[in-house]
């Protein structure tokens, strides 16, 4: 049985299905901070025969994580929960500290004490911070500049740690791009709380007619069109990376962290250009000053998740729109 935590989240619940219908059986452990209850039953809807079982349970709460690692035959771990709000880190450190990395030791403790030694991470391209050059290659300088970002590379090291202390210990850390879109049914997507401050869902949200104008960040950046340039990934490419990567942790005797990208970059007005193409009508946009904090530009190279482990992002642009704007059209309030 597969554990994955922070499986109600947006990615980990397009992941469920993948692992789902790839024949794995599943207990899902996610504390609802930032989903819905009502997740579950879609996840099941779309893998009918699957076993999904679920708890709801914070992993700090070492009693409640006993538990499920005491009820069910664990094989490996997928571990999605965490804080992921770049601002919300700024102010709230103590948080994020807490429960990213300490929510990570608890279960590293529990994985420990019952003997599993697999684990697949969600980790980001904000490990990279300024790019020295382009595209991030998984050797470039880790230097992420804000605290969620120091997190991520704290577990990563932490992984590292646990693997050199127990050989047989082996993790991958998949380090995600711009995750966007929705599972082609409509019926699981991105569900942000309040106005969201990623591009993606707040363009479809725009389109929909819910907020009025997008703010483009800045038309002065060294880019092509003076937008910001991100390489952005369809949610069901990255679901799919991390079936490859648990079969590798099962057939591999090594660990390995990996960007998980298309391997090229677009730009803001790129995006909402085939976006307003796709659904038939001009979106509002006005540009803004750029955004505190921002890169002007970031993609992956993705050739060692290619070479190594065989994946390859393989939807591209209008799939992403279309996905995301079925999604959104289905599900205007979101998840009830
Ligand atoms: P999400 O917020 O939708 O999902 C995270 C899930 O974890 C939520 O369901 C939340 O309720 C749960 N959770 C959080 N803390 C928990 C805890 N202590 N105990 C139990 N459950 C907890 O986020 P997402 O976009 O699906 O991201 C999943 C992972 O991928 C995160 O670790 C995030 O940092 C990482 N990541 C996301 C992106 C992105 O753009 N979405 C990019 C890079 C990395
Ligand atoms: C954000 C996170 C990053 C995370 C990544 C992946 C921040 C500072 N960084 O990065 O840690 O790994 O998401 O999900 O939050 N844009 C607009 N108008 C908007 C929103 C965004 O023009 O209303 C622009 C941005 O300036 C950027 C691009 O769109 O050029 C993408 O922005 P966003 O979706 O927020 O992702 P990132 O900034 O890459």
């Amino acid at each position: 049985m597969i554990l994955v935590t922070g499986g109600l989240g947006y990615i980990g619940s397009h992941t469920c299905v993948a692992l789902a219908q790839a024949g794995y059986r599943l207990i899902i452990v996610d504390n609802l901070c930032n989903s819905k209850p009502s997740v579950l039953g879609r996840i099941r809807e779309l893998a009918p025969d699957a076993t999904i079982e679920f708890r709801h349970a914070d992993l700090r709460d070492r009693a409640a994580l006993e538990s499920v690692f005491a009820a069910h035959a664990i094989g490996a771990v997928v571990h999605f929960a965490g804080l992921k709000a770049v601002g919300e880190s700024v102010e709230k450190p103590l948080l994020y500290w807490d429960n990213n990395v300490g929510g990570t030791i608890a279960l590293l403790e529990a994985m420990q004490r019952h003997g599993v030694r697999r684990i697949v991470f969600s980790s980001s391209a904000t490990v990279y911070g300024a790019p020295e050059y382009l595209p991030y290659r998984e050797e470039h300088p880790l230097r992420p500049e804000s605290p969620y970002g120091r997190t991520k590379l704290v577990i990563e090291q932490l992984l590292a740690d646990q693997s050199g202390s127990d050989p047989d210990f082996r993790y991958t850390c998949l380090r995600y791009f711009n995750p966007i879109g929705a599972h082609p049914s409509g019926r699981i997507g991105e569900d942000p709380r309040g106005i969201p401050n990623n591009l993606f869902p707040y363009l479809t949200q725009v389109a929909s007619g819910r907020l009025a104008k997008l703010r483009v960040f800045g038309n002065d950046y060294p880019t092509p069109d003076g937008t910001g340039v991100r390489d952005y990934i369809h949610v069901m490419d990255l679901a799919a990376g991390h079936v490859t990567a648990l079969r590798y942790l099962e057939e591999r005797e090594r660990s390995i962290t990996a960007n998980l990208g298309t391997g090229s970059g677009l730009s803001v007005l790129q995006v909402v250009t085939a976006f307003a193409r796709l659904i038939g009508r001009e979106v509002p946009y006005e540009f803004v000053s750029r955004r505190a904090g921002d890169i002007a530009a970031f993609w992956a190279d993705a050739s060692l998740a290619a070479r190594e482990l065989g994946w390859r992002a393989e939807l591209g642009l209008d799939d992403m729109c279309r996905d995301a704007w079925r999604w959104q059209t289905q599900n205007p309030d979101g998840y009830a």
